[in-house]
């Protein structure tokens, strides 16, 4: 048994004290006890609390593996995130004032990757234990929209039909017009019996849309979702912003990074989050590696009324990223990458004549890594804002303006 007092928050949102030792659900300056076990104390006893330290809201927090920040007020975990995206700055040379921070309300995650397991009694649905293998129950979770957690004993009922007897079902829900699509791995195999079952199952639960191993079972309406005045029916499991709080920050923030331009293109643009809103006033060539989605996303820009043209290409930009003469065909560059950023693409932006980039970023370190390379060549990082759509734990996100003269 050791006392020691936490130091600082490392990334994953646990306390870390001399050593290293890391202690989850632990704050800067508290002095904890508890057994090291591979430089861990798994349960830390608070000897003395921080004044930061707050009542976790939500019952299944002390198990539930979905959250790490609930013991910590709301300003000092806008106050960690702002920190974290400035020091990752700091480490590129780079000064930054924040502009503000948008913090998604509790209750708002529209998308949630939930397991699933049968039990004697019924099935045990949630997520995983923090640090763990172990499966816990969620029915009151404070994270997920009141769609989702209204249907949660009818999914808890789709684990109890689907799973396996011994197999781990996963659950991809997404929040959708009227009700929920879901998207099932490993589960049964879907034999004509079972088939059969699904389709009783499916038309009073309140699902839009199952999928099941990538087949489409039923569909009870359109699962779209509603970018700008498009309507857009992502495939099953696809990218979407986390809330419909945190999707609206970011589409404002690019409205405002490109300003008044009338040509943008839209680089890892997804099922068309900005690409469809922006084309309000713009031309917009949106480009993306998964076919799928810029299939979605052309179809929903081929139904939507009043939008300028918007056009797609399918094309990896690791490999193969939008060269000079290619960026120079427009106005303004908006870019939302994958956490390990934009690397080859920014060195072509580097390299060309491109003025404004609205860009939006997971990964503060990649985001850093990202913008050193644009300052080189010569933009101006104008204004950065943190958005906190990961509401309790330790994920942040950036949408920040790049300019050049
Ligand atoms: C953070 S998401 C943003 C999507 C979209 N902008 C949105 O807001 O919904 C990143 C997107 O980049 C795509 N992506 C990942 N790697 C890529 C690559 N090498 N080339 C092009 N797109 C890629 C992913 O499929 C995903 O849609």
């Amino acid at each position: 048994m050791v006392h020691v007092t936490i130091e600082r928050l490392g990334h994953q949102g646990d306390g870390i004290a001399d050593g290293p030792v890391f202690a989850p659900q632990t704050l800067p300056g508290e002095v904890i006890e508890g057994d090291v076990v591979d430089g861990r104390i798994a349960k830390p006893r608070i000897l003395t609390p921080s004044g930061n330290r707050v009542k976790a809201p939500c019952r299944h927090y002390n198990v539930c593996g979905g959250c790490s920040l609930q013991h910590a007020s709301d300003d000092f975990v806008s106050q960690w995130k702002c920190d974290v995206v400035a020091t990752a700055l700091k480490h590129q040379n780079i000064a930054v004032d924040i502009a503000a921070i948008h913090t998604s309300p509790a209750g708002s995650r529209r998308r949630a990757v939930f397991h699933g397991k049968r039990t004697k009694n019924g099935a045990t649905l949630g997520l995983f234990g923090r640090a763990s293998d172990i499966l816990h129950d969620i029915p009151d979770c404070k994270l997920m929209s009141a769609r989702i957690m209204d249907g949660f004993e009818m999914l808890r009922a789709l684990v109890v039909l689907g799973a396996t007897r011994r197999g781990q079902m996963t659950l991809t829900v997404t929040e959708v017009a009227g009700g929920l699509d879901v998207s099932v791995e490993n589960g049964k195999d879907l034999d004509l019996g079972f088939r059969s079952e699904l389709a009783e199952f499916v038309p009073n639960s309140g699902l839009i849309r199952l999928v099941w191993h990538g087949e489409v079972i039923a569909q009870n309406g359109l699962p779209y979702q509603l970018f700008g005045a498009a309507k857009v029916v992502p495939p099953a499991g696809a990218f979407l912003q986390a809330t419909t709080h945190g999707e609206g920050v970011l589409v404002d923030a690019m409205r405002r990074a490109v300003g008044p331009a009338k040509s943008i293109v839209d680089l890892f643009a997804g099922c068309g989050t900005f690409s469809l809103p922006l084309a309000e006033h713009a031309r917009v060539h949106a480009v993306e590696d998964v076919d799928a989605m810029m299939a979605a996303l052309d179809a929903g820009w081929r139904e939507a009324r009043g939008l300028k043209v918007v056009t797609t290409e399918t094309r990896d930009l690791f490999r193969r990223p939008l060269l000079k003469d290619e960026l120079a065909k427009f106005e303004a560059v908006v870019m939302d990458p994958p956490r390990a950023g934009a690397a080859a693409q920014t060195d072509e932006l580097a390299k060309s004549d491109t003025r404004v980039i609205g860009f939006v970023s997971c990964n503060p370190v990649t985001f850093a890594r990202d913008a050193r390379v644009l300052m080189d060549a010569g933009f101006v990082l104008d204004w950065l804002e943190v958005v906190d759509q990961f509401r309790w734990s330790a994920h942040v996100e950036i949408a920040a303006r790049f300019a050049r003269m």
